[in-house]
């Protein structure tokens, strides 16, 4: 006989469910009261973090036709006017201005969403050559890129994790890879989006309670069907196969990690 005998002596199937309850019972409550409470700024801050970076894409793809357009030069689509429409869309998703004096935003926000507003602008004014030359229709610049280009900036200043990923069905940047975390996420959330229409963000304390993550799903609407929808396998504008996205499908997601102090 092994050297846990009283492991055998306890078999009866009673105390095994007494003692699981106990365990499981002892784990979550600390567990769920501390989430509720405790990381409130931290969650505040990655989910508007996480709306202002998702917005700034809605932005781009609201004026992608105008971007793309062949027959005019100058767009007038400038950092300033980006930053107006930035703010709109901001506001009308969150019901919080982004110059909100009230208390709406969270200390540890302010600073982060305002660095945020300025490295999305400076994405838009390194684009100004190559949008406003005629005759030339795809330009660059799409949502995923203006993303990549400004989440690069703000993570490098910050020291934040901000990224857009993707489930593999419609990866098509390998850095925009799920980590394990993201993978499991996306697809718990892809099952709640066919059945509910659900989209609030995830978010969990991970890391021993040292990191807050938070996961933003992101559903195709029919503009990005252009360039992600039917017909399967044929080349969109920047080149990419289709991959037969339908609307409202979970076709991503932005994914922000927060330090808890
Ligand atoms: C003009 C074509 C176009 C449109 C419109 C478009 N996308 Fe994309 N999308 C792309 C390209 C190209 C990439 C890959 C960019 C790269 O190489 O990093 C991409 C990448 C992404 C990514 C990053 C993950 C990955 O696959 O690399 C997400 C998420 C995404 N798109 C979601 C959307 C959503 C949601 C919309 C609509 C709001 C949309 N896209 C509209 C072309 C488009």
């Amino acid at each position: 006989m092994p050297h846990y005998p009283s492991l055998f002596r306890f078999r009866s199937s009673r105390f095994i469910v007494v003692a699981m309850l106990s365990i499981m019972i002892g784990a979550a409550i600390p567990f769920s009261l501390g989430r509720a409470q405790d990381h409130e700024q931290e969650r505040e801050t990655s989910r508007l973090l996480a709306i202002l970076f998702d917005s700034g894409r809605v932005v781009v793809g609201m004026n992608q036709e105008l971007i793309n357009d062949v027959s005019k030069g100058d767009k007038g689509f400038t950092p300033d006017v980006f930053e107006t429409q930035l703010r709109a869309v901001f506001e009308q998703r969150t019901g919080i201005s982004l110059s909100d004096s009230n208390g709406k935003i969270p200390a540890i926000a302010r600073p982060l969403l305002d660095r945020l507003v300025d490295e999305s602008k400076r994405t838009i004014a390194g684009y100004q050559t190559p949008i406003n030359i005629p005759g030339i229709r795809y330009k660059g610049l799409i949502p995923a890129t203006f993303g990549t280009e400004t989440a690069a900036r703000f993570s490098t200043w910050s020291g934040i994790y901000l990224r857009q990923i993707a489930p593999e069905r419609f990866l098509r940047n390998k850095k925009n890879q799920p980590d394990k975390y993201e993978t499991d996420v996306l697809k718990a959330l892809a099952e709640q989006a066919s059945t509910s229409g659900e989209s609030r963000p995830n978010w969990d304390v991970t890391d021993s309670g040292k990191t807050l993550r938070l996961v933003l799903p992101l559903y195709y609407s029919k503009a990005c069907l252009d360039c992600h929808g039917e017909p399967k396998g044929v080349r969109d504008i920047s080149g990419y196969p289709r991959e037969g996205g339908k609307e409202g499908e979970l076709g991503g997601a932005i994914s922000v990690k927060l330090p808890i102090k």
